[in-house]
């Protein structure tokens, strides 16, 4: 049986058109005006949005594995709380052990994920350790279906030389792939955290001072010339700063190809959460920290400008309880990482559309059509398109919200985002063409399906 959407705002690559949608066996197979019925199951979807199902490039669900501090959401709850929120695909950063092949983070991930996830997924792959081997590895990457990568230019345990880096970008790149980079200077974050210390500040409120603006802005400028001298497009993920996005905007100006991600922390929220009362400001500890409000501004405006291509979550959840708390008499022990991939639709739907700081289809090509061409899944992801895949978010802006933690599917105790009003609720999901969510309830798990992805679509 076909599902028709009748009498919604379809948010399609052209622009918004008042019209019906159907799907049969997990495609679009028509978009019109008054369609048929025939046998179809009926979802309406009067007054409200319907979009090509979202997709968040960027998840840590199970990291560290093995260790007191791992992430409090797995596959099963993180996949799970993605598609409550109206995330079809998520695309997870698989990580190798130092000296382990690509290979065998592939086969470690596909073993949590596969069976587990309630929606679509993918993986980028980490590059820790840059070498012969590696770099052999790379053909059979992209016949898995790998075709991202990052690098990092922090963490010590984790971070690439510069020299590394250049020929990681080049040698993906003739793969038809693209290297996103952890833009922080590593060197300076130990200095900036050894300050602080040594100033004697060790809660929460030095960790935005031990990794200022400058820090990205360094880390960004290396990351463009490392491309430039490469003359290979690059990716600068979760990007924070006026500062960050100033270098990468000059770099496009000077006629560079290069990609940028933000994530919803940066647009909703403000560096004065590190000075709540007690360990609360814990929290919020992620890298790259929360910035001012002029960083803020400056995010939104190239959000409308275009200069940024996605929004990410960078979902990376700690419990609070036991977990946070580890860094209770030393702010640098605190685990990095926030929760997010359940609430990123309806945050940037309430802080950008309703707000009239975007456009609904801004937002479209920002969580669905960009990501997929950037990550190798467009049309058959991110498009409102007959042929394309039967994923489909519909918002409801009649609805309103509120983010809570006793209210999310995220397996945390807490959301950073706690007492959020949002302006639209998720009313429907389909997932490769089955009503996976309805009126706000999940129908269905573990219905989530790898995707292999192709080479990367250089869009600009
Ligand atoms: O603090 C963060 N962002 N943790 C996740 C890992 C990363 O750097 O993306
Ligand atoms: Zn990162
Ligand atoms: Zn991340």
């Amino acid at each position: 049986m076909g599902i028709l959407i009748r009498n919604g705002t379809l948010v399609c690559p052209e622009g918004p058109v008042q019209a019906d949608l159907r799907v049969d066996g997990g495609k679009i197979t028509a978009i019109g005006k008054d369609l048929p019925v025939e046998s179809c199951q009926v979802v309406e979807a009067a007054g409200k949005l319907v979009f090509p199902g979202f997709i968040d490039t960027h998840t840590h669900f199970e990291m560290n594995k093995g260790l007191v501090n791992e992430t409090a959401d797995g596959w099963a709850t993180g996949t799970l709380a993605a598609l409550a929120g109206g995330t079809t695909t998520v695309l997870d950063f698989s990580e190798p052990q130092r000296g382990a092949s690509l290979a065998s983070a592939l086969d470690t991930w596909h073993r949590r994920a596969d069976g587990r996830a309630s929606c679509n997924y993918g993986f980028h792959m980490t590059i820790k350790d840059w070498n012969p081997a590696i770099r052999a590895e790379l053909p059979s990457m992209t016949r898995a279906g790998i075709t991202s990568y990052k690098i990092y230019f922090a963490y010590d345990n984790l971070r690439l030389s510069d020299g590394d880096a250049y020929q990681v970008v080049q040698a993906v790149a003739a793969e038809g792939g693209i290297v996103g980079c952890h833009c922080e200077n590593g060197d300076l974050v130990s200095a900036g955290i050894a300050a602080q210390k040594a100033a004697g500040r060790m809660g929460p409120e030095a960790h935005p001072l031990s990794r200022p603006a400058v820090v990205e802005a360094e880390a960004v400028n290396r990351w463009l010339a490392i491309g430039e001298m490469a003359g290979c497009p690059v990716n600068i993920v979760h990007l924070s700063t006026q500062r960050g996005l100033e270098a990468a905007q000059a770099a496009r100006a000077r006629g560079q190809k290069l990609y940028v991600e933000t994530c919803p922390q940066y647009l909703v929220m403000e560096d004065s959460k590190y000075l709540l009362p007690g360990f609360e400001g814990a929290k919020y500890v992620f890298s790259p920290p929360l910035r001012k409000q002029e960083d803020q501004d400056a995010l939104w405006a190239a959000l409308e400008s275009g200069d940024i291509d996605t929004i990410g979550t960078d979902h990376c959840s700690f419990n609070y309880k036991g977990v946070k708390e580890l860094g209770r008499e030393d702010f640098s022990k605190i685990p990095n990482g926030i929760p997010g991939v359940e609430h990123r639709p309806v945050l940037v739907y309430t802080a950008g559309v309703a707000a009239g700081k975007i456009t609904a289809h801004a937002m479209m090509q920002l969580l669905a059509a960009q990501p997929a061409k950037l990550f190798g899944m467009y049309p058959q992801k991110g498009a409102l398109q007959v042929g394309s895949d039967a994923d489909i978010t519909i918002l409801d802006p009649n609805q309103s919200g509120v983010i809570t933690a006793a209210g999310q599917h995220q397996n945390v105790d807490y959301t950073p985002y706690e007492g959020f009003q949002t302006a639209c609720t998720v009313d429907t999901v389909l997932l490769n063409g089955e009503l996976a969510v309805s009126q706000g309830e999940v129908l269905q798990t573990y219905r989530g399906k790898y995707v292999s992805r192709g080479s990367c679509a250089f869009w600009r």
